[in-house]
């Protein structure tokens, strides 16, 4: 007989036994997170075997289903194989790769390219790979995670601002005006506010005090600009800004991510990113569907015209209601609900009508800020926009959020 010997517990483990929040969440059938799809057509979703429309998916221009996506991508997975298996800086670096960062630097009106696996890892690739000891990153408060964790991992000064608040950033940025390297990282449009950054300031601003301009544009290709080239274009300002961060989890379909900015840069960062060198590269399935995508977005401007369209009838829909939507003016549309409790009630009232949206909750927000974030893609039709408006107007008011 083996003898059992009495097993000391781990105290690391303490905190995960401790942690009842979510399991709570869950057994009051108000636990919104990991939510198995069973199927996924485009707007429509299938959930525990009902219909849900996707008002919650970056998926702007209504792309992962396009059947040249998924030729591109089928053709690349029998012609390449599943995985490339290593780091692009060895054996896992592809034709493909390079065709990609070529299309995306004329596409951008950048000199260079780089294609990461994915958008946060792009975005730890540009800020670790550029900013170190002895340098500052200023970031603005509600720069997406990927960035903030960037500067973290960086042996950088990482100075934040707040939102918005170029005043204040100009007042950092003069009482640290020292011969050192800096870098001004903003997102281009803002993933849980929606509005977009005020680039028209921030170059002349950045130029002032010596500092390098990065825009995260994961939200605004495909979005935003003549071309859907980003928040750069939009301005008319892409010679202005030093680098453009994108992903390809969004308005292309897939998953990867860039930086593209001047050629000796991005020659830098492809020998000092550890987030690039360190991991295995984008498969070629993903890259062919990339590429794909990019060309719909660059030859099918309608789509853009359609999101645009159905960001107004949702956004002026919500507001006509009573709704108050924040400072948005893009297909992401936050609805502000108050504390986390009621927002989880509105949230589960929603989808049990067929309507699929994303709580955001601390600490992603102050717990009184708590909010449903609604995206909008091309490809909703507008009875779709219009049945989430019922499914909102009957809710507000059973809520009392409106
Ligand atoms: C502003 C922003 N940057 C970067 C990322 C990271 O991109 P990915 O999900 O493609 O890794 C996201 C994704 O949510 C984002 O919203």
């Amino acid at each position: 007989m083996p003898t059992t010997k009495s097993v000391p517990a781990v105290a690391l483990f303490d905190k995960c036994r401790g942690f009842t929040r979510a399991r709570e969440a869950q057994a009051a059938g108000l636990y919104p997170y990991f939510t198995p799809i069973t199927a996924a057509e485009d707007t429509v979703v299938t959930i525990h075997g009902k219909p849900k429309v996707m008002m919650g998916s970056n998926n702007y221009l209504g792309l992962t289903h396009h059947p040249k996506v998924l030729e591109a991508a089928q053709a690349a997975l029998h012609k390449y194989g599943s995985g490339c298996t290593g780091s692009r800086f060895l054996n896992g670096n592809l034709d493909l790769h390079e065709e990609l960062e070529a299309r995306l630097r004329e596409f951008l009106g950048k000199e260079a390219c780089l294609v990461f696996s994915t958008g946060y890892q792009a975005n730890l690739g540009l800020v670790t790979g550029l900013i170190d000891h002895g340098e500052v990153a200023y970031l603005d408060k509600l720069d997406h995670a990927s960035i903030v964790d960037g500067a973290m991992m960086s042996r950088a000064e990482v100075v934040r601002f707040n939102h918005g608040d170029l005043a204040g950033l100009d007042k950092k940025l003069q009482s640290d005006d020292r011969p050192k390297g800096a870098m001004i990282i903003v997102d281009g449009i803002f993933s849980m506010e929606g509005d977009v950054a005020d680039l028209p300031k921030l170059v002349p601003l950045a130029k002032k005090h010596g500092a390098a301009l990065a825009v995260d544009d994961a939200h605004s290709i495909g979005v935003l600009g003549p071309t859907g080239a980003g928040t750069a274009e939009h301005f008319g300002l892409t010679d202005q800004v030093d680098l453009i961060v994108g992903t390809f989890s969004k308005s292309l379909a897939s998953i990867g991510g860039f930086v593209a900015g001047d050629e000796y840069v991005i020659h830098y960062l492809k020998h000092h990113a550890r987030p690039l060198i360190f991991t295995a590269a984008l498969p070629a399935s993903n890259t062919a569907g990339v590429l794909a995508a990019l060309e719909i977005l660059r030859s099918e401007p309608e789509r853009r015209a359609a999101l645009w369209a159905n960001t107004k009838r949702l956004a002026d829909g919500l507001k006509g209601l009573g709704f108050d939507i924040g400072p948005s003016t893009t297909p992401i549309i936050p609805i502000l609900i108050g504390p986390l409790d009621k927002t989880l009630v509105v949230w589960r009232h929603l989808f049990d009508a067929g309507v699929f949206t994303n709580p955001v909750v601390p600490p992603a927000v102050p717990p009184s800020q708590c909010r449903l974030r609604a995206s909008v893609m091309a490809t909703h039709t507008a009875e779709q926009v219009d049945f989430a408006l019922e499914a909102f107007a009957a809710l507000g008011k059973s809520a009392g959020v409106i």
